[in-house]
């Protein structure tokens, strides 16, 4: 649904040169929420604006529903940018306009009838839960019914694809919870594609089907959160399911292991702490549900140094676990030493 290819936005300003974005790949599957989270100054925001060139990008292409928005003229672009609705942080309503008023603004600039535009905004009040709120004004709601309608506002040239920058950022935790909750089910219930900026990492759990590491302008890593918890030495997975816990001793060797399903750990360690007689620490654990599966992280140390573990820890991947292995010290998703990871193969 949105591919953008080796995109680059250099600012100048004042003489110097920044280059926000680096070269993005970015591959959006229709149908599903896709989150890019990064630092501040990373290049989020500039990659969103470059999805709908309210940026020009300073080169590169921008795909969205299999058009280039990157070649259109500016009559065929501003059409094709109905069809992406975008949702800010702080919401942008007009204050003069009621709520309906300011849900049917896009449908006026379309040069949709009174009518027409009349019956769309109240339908979509209805569909983000604001039905009763037509003829307030902005100044009378509060942030999450703002935001509500915003997301509503976003829906009135029926886009397929919706973008949102830290849409929830200026919201309590819990109308954070009941906005997402809000775009799930749109993206469900509409079968809208979604693509989110957040630097939460809770919004990527709660409900991202897809994710990218934003650095420096570039994509570092992406996928599918339940494969990028699958993939050894993701930083992404790493904070997403953070295990922590630091290693007790300078000789040791510590270990993370991923576990999916029903698959335990309980007795695999108590077998490798009875078949090797080795003690064996657990630094930190956690079990969770992402997109609907349950994924268990545990890190433990193993006493010796790596050299010393070789045959435990070929155990541990016999038994089905994926076991990541980090020099003493570091944690395992700092681990660059592909050596290490070879030799364990
Ligand atoms: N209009 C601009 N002119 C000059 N530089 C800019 C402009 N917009 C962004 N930048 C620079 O581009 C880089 C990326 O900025 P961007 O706003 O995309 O980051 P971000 O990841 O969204 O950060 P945050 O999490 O703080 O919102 C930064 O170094 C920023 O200073
Ligand atoms: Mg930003």
């Amino acid at each position: 649904m949105i591919t953008t290819t080796g995109l680059t936005k250099v600012y100048r300003s004042r003489g110097r040169e920044t280059a926000a974005l680096d070269g993005v790949d970015l591959h959006v599957r229709e149908g599903e929420v896709y989150g890019v989270v990064g630092r501040s100054g990373a290049g989020k925001s500039t990659l969103i604006r470059c999805v709908n060139l309210l940026e020009r990008p300073t080169s590169g292409t921008v795909q969205v529903a299999g058009e280039d928005l990157t070649s259109l003229p500016g009559s065929a672009l501003r059409a094709a940018r109905s069809r992406i609705g975008m949702v800010f942080q702080h919401f942008n309503l007009l204050s003069s306009r009621t709520v309906q008023d300011n849900v049917e603004l896009p449908l006026e600039i379309l040069g949709v009838s009174g009518k027409e535009r009349s019956r769309k905004a109240l339908e979509l009040l209805d569909l983000v839960g604001l039905s009763d709120k037509g003829k307030a004004y902005p100044a009378q709601l509060s942030g999450g019914q703002k935001q509500r309608v915003g997301i509503a506002r976003a829906l009135a040239g029926d886009p397929k694809v919706l973008l949102s920058d830290e849409a929830t950022s200026a919201l309590d935790p819990e109308t954070t919870r009941s906005i997402l909750q809000l775009l799930r089910d749109l993206n469900e219930q509409l079968g809208l594609t979604v693509l989110l900026i957040t630097h939460e990492m809770d919004v990527v759990k709660a409900i991202c089907d897809s994710a990218a590491l934003m650095k420096d302008g570039r994509i570092v890593e992406s996928g599918k959160v339940t494969d990028l918890l699958a993939t050894p030495g993701s930083e992404l997975a790493h904070e997403l399911f953070p295990v922590g816990g630091r290693p007790s001793g300078e000789d040791s060797t510590v270990v993370d292991l991923t576990f999916h399903g029903e698959a335990a750990t309980e007795p695999v360690i108590s077998q490798l702490s009875r078949t090797y007689n080795i003690d064996i620490s657990v630094l930190g654990a956690a079990l969770e549900t992402i997109a609907g599966r349950q994924v268990g992280r545990m890190r433990i140390e193993l006493p010796g140094r790596f050299e010393d573990n070789v045959v435990p820890i070929g155990f541990l991947r016999e038994k089905g676990l994926q076991v990541d292995v980090a020099p003493v010290g570091k944690p395992a998703d700092s681990n660059n030493d592909s050596l290490v990871k070879e030799a364990v193969k």
